[in-house]
């Protein structure tokens, strides 16, 4: 894949800037910034950053298929920056459906959006947050989120990182447009609920229920209750 890199000293959204010119861009556009003022995650919650210290893209994608399975695409997203930052770090896993987790705190986030004109998909955009530099954050987050440096004590070139996140990006993503799966085995094997009963938000009630597995289809099988459910992004927060 060609990616064009576009880089904002400073932008509200790298996702809203695609969403508002994908007409004009090319697939593999990549909108990159220092610092973002209106950074969005999902579940309506904002993304907070601190100014240069760490990689905040979005790439713009035109896969031709009718009905894009977003959680796909996030997981291959996850097998991929999975594969870059696991060599830089350890004790790395994958949270179902778009997080990358250190010691059970947050270092990256994904947040996939698809843009439809009626039945017709127009592109989808793949954000990316990942915390490479921040020495500290904000205490709204501070309990929950981690960066490169608090796991290494190392500092990272920015550039270098996005440069691997995009190669990997590019190999993962012609798995996906083949239908094979190997990004999803990065994630079962990576993902560490799997096998074990979590604490749950599901249609406004807080359960506990046994992770079985991530689904080739990316959803997440569950046992509820003794019944088998498969959950797609969304139904669901891990607590
Ligand atoms: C989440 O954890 O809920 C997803 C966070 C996604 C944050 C990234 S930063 C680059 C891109 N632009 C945004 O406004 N959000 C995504």
């Amino acid at each position: 894949m060609n990616f064009k890199i576009i880089e904002f000293k400073e932008i509200d959204s790298t996702n809203d800037y695609l969403k508002n010119n994908f007409p004009y861009l090319d697939e593999g556009t990549v909108i990159v910034t220092k610092y973002q003022t209106k950074g969005r995650g999902r579940l309506t919650r904002s993304w907070l950053d601190s100014k240069n210290n760490n990689l905040t893209f979005s790439i713009l994608l035109n896969p031709e298929i009718s009905n894009p399975n977003l959680s796909k695409l996030t997981l291959m997203t996850c097998a991929s920056i999975f594969d870059v930052l696991s060599k830089k770090v350890e004790n790395i896993k994958i949270k179902w459906p778009n997080d990358i987790l250190i010691d059970n705190k947050k270092i990256c986030g994904i947040l996939t959006e698809s843009i439809f004109e009626g039945n017709q998909l127009k592109c989808v955009i793949i954000g990316i947050g990942i915390n490479v530099n921040s020495k500290k954050f904000p205490k709204e987050i501070v309990s929950r989120a981690t960066s490169l440096y608090q796991a290494t004590k190392k500092h990272f070139d920015l550039e270098e990182l996005l440069q691997a996140v995009l190669t990997s990006f590019s190999k993962h993503y012609q798995m996906f447009l083949q239908d094979k799966h190997s990004y999803i085995d990065v994630c079962r094997l990576n993902s560490p609920f799997i096998g074990t009963m979590v604490k749950v938000l599901i249609n406004e009630e807080i359960k506990m229920v046994k992770i079985i597995d991530i689904l080739d289809n990316g959803n997440l099988l569950i046992n509820d209750d003794n019944q088998l459910r498969e959950i797609i992004s969304g139904e669901i927060t891990l607590i």
